[in-house]
């Protein structure tokens, strides 16, 4: 008899197989466990249409990068004609005020000065320097109207190359990424789309109708929103994760059982 053999019979060998099994499971868990799930609420977009005051803020706090006219300086582009959507999206993510120039600007928590009431007054100041694609009406990104099977069509065509299957986020060249969608409001959803921020390309109405980035914006709270039914996340990514663990659960599980078996054996003769 080998030393192999003595170490299983080992009355405590069962024990270090099933605490060994367990770790990997373990494991295999934390490495796969979806992120942080939380959605924010939507932001309340009512329409001020004031353009003078949206100036004034504009050249307190954004014209040192984008120019006292907002035509741009090395700091940061110009923004004649981004349009009232763009700086919703940007201003209510908190990527603007950018906090130093030229890398991605990251989403952050919101400052206390940014209210939705000033958050309009400079996408109206914006606005009326050179037009560009509006701030969405509550209607056109409101989940519940749009249809999510149409949505999911859309979004796995469009959106996966850089999103991933249900909007987890990934990297991209330069140390650009993609971020994760779930804390994206539907306004900033439908934003992004016809707006493009960064690396990011521009979704106009002629590419995917509003009413698709309606359907597209249900499929992405969604999903957000569903449970997992069988219990672990697996990241979501779908047959790839879960073959895996069945293989590594599976086979462990027939392993221990083979070792149980003969173990029993062995010390019946
Ligand atoms: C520290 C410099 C800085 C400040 C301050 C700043 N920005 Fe920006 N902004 C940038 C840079 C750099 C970019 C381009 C990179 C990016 O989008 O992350 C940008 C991009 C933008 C865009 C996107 C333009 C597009 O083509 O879609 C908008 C809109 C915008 N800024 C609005 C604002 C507003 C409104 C403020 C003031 C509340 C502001 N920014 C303050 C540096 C700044
Ligand atoms: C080429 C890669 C690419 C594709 C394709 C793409 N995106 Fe993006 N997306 C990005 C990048 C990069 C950003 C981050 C931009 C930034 O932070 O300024 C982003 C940001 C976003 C955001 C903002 C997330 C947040 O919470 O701050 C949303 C929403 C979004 N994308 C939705 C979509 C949808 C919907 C589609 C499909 C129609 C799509 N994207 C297709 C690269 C992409």
């Amino acid at each position: 008899m080998n030393r192999i053999t003595a170490g299983r019979r080992h009355p405590l060998a069962r024990y270090a197989v099933l605490l060994f099994a367990l770790t990997l499971l373990g494991g295999v868990y934390t490495l796969t466990a979806p992120g942080n799930q939380s959605a924010d609420a939507a932001i309340a977009s009512g329409k001020v249409d004031d353009v003078a005051e949206g100036k004034k803020l504009f050249e307190k706090t954004c014209s040192s990068c984008h120019g006292p006219q907002a035509q741009g300086t090395e700091n940061g582009p110009t923004l004649v004609g981004v349009g009232a959507a763009a700086v919703d999206f940007q201003v209510s993510s908190g990527r603007m005020p950018a906090a130093n120039p030229g890398a991605q600007a990251p989403r952050k928590p919101l400052a206390p000065w940014v209210t939705p009431k000033r958050i309009d007054q400079l996408a109206a100041y914006v606005q009326s320097l050179g037009g560009g694609p509006t701030v969405p009406s509550k209607e056109q990104v409101d989940p519940a109207l749009g249809n999510e099977a149409k949505g999911g069509e859309l979004f796995r065509a469009n959106c996966i190359s850089c999103h991933n299957w249900v909007g987890a986020g990934g990297a991209l060249t330069e140390g650009k990424y993609a971020p994760n969608l779930n804390e994206a409001s539907p306004t900033q959803i439908y934003a992004a789309m016809v707006t493009g921020p960064q690396a990011m390309p521009v979704f106009n109405d002629s590419i995917i109708t509003p009413e698709q980035k309606r359907d597209m914006i249900a499929y992405i709270v969604g999903v957000r929103e569903q449970k997992d039914p069988g219990g672990f996340g697996l990241g979501r990514i779908g047959p790839v994760t879960e073959g895996l663990v069945a293989w590594i659960v599976g086979i462990g599980g027939m392993a221990l059982a083979a070792i149980w078996i003969t173990a029993k054996r062995r010390q019946a003769k």
